[in-house]
């Protein structure tokens, strides 16, 4: 096996879009797969390149525990690091830069903006278009030095069994939670359907945004940011048994945003210059003038 320095095995993605990236290949676009235009290439799983994917995913898997879970949460949701307006706080997300596609990659409030114009060209409600701007305003997580699988990475339960569906679920062999009893059940410290608020999820940016943006959007909006990375249940519905009825329904406002997400990217960059003024109006009508991180 190749050896990692440490701070690769801490981060082996070459940037954080090397994870959406693969997504793609997970659940290409239909529309392009409809079209004809997806290639043998981008169907192909088992590619070198997956490598940094693999050993990211086994650093989740690994490192991901119940603890670890609340630990960072009992951190993170004091908000207690930094306080910034909503601009300078895109601007300090942007600092995640990618070393290794610079040319070719979106900085993260280009993804953030095309998301949310895709959401507005369809007509969506604006507090759903707001969505699609601060989805992964989370993954500034990253820049207070959380490694990537504490950042991004597919979302699922920690303190029941890890489902086969997981992505790469053969690394859970190394997770010290599979050998704990209280936690390695199919409920584990859970009771059957009793619904995902009383569940922990992974940490990342996913969970980390939901509890910033918790007091100000309605509450698809906020199932839409919590669960946005949960592929195990949107897409492979490996969860339902922790699930409520109204669980369910709330799916519908995840599966309608998660294609936003993910075919809404494109080289032509969105003018922000005429874009602004909307922004503007549309965050001083549902956030406060500063947020805390
Ligand atoms: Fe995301
Ligand atoms: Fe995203």
């Amino acid at each position: 096996m190749k050896k990692v320095s440490d701070n690769t095995q801490k981060n082996p993605l070459g940037s954080l879009d090397e994870w959406e990236d693969d997504l793609l290949i997970r659940y290409p676009d239909p529309e392009t797969i409809a079209a004809g235009r997806d290639t043998e290439a981008y169907r192909n799983y088992e590619t070198p390149e997956r490598d940094t994917v693999k050993e990211f995913y086994r650093l989740q898997h690994i490192n991901q525990t119940y603890d670890f879970v609340l630990e960072k949460k009992a951190d993170y949701l004091k908000f207690d690091k930094k306080e910034m307006s909503v601009w300078d706080a895109f601007d300090f997300l942007n600092q995640l830069v990618d070393d290794s596609d610079p040319d070719t990659d979106l900085d993260q409030f280009q993804h953030l903006l095309q998301t949310s114009e895709a959401i507005r060209a369809d007509g969506h409600p604006d507090w759903m278009v707001l969505v699609g701007l601060f989805h992964d305003m989370g993954k500034v997580l990253c820049l207070f030095g959380e490694p990537q699988w504490a950042v991004v990475g597919d979302s699922y339960p920690v303190g029941c069994a890890f489902s086969d569906k997981i992505v790469f679920s053969e690394f859970f062999r190394d997770n010290k939670d599979q050998y704990d009893p209280r936690y390695n059940t199919k409920y584990g410290v859970y009771e059957p359907n009793c619904g995902l608020d009383h569940v922990h999820m992974t940490w990342g940016h996913d969970e980390y945004v939901y509890h910033m943006m918790k007091p100000y959007l309605p509450e698809q909006a906020l199932y839409m940011l919590r669960y946005h990375s949960f592929y195990p249940q949107h897409r492979e519905n490996a969860y339902s048994h922790l699930m409520t009825p109204h669980d369910h329904e709330l799916f519908k406002s995840v599966a309608l945003f998660n294609p936003y997400d993910l075919y809404s990217k494109s080289p032509v960059i969105p003018d922000w210059k005429k874009l602004r003024p909307y922004y503007e109006d549309l965050v001083a009508k549902y956030l406060p003038s500063a947020l805390k991180f």
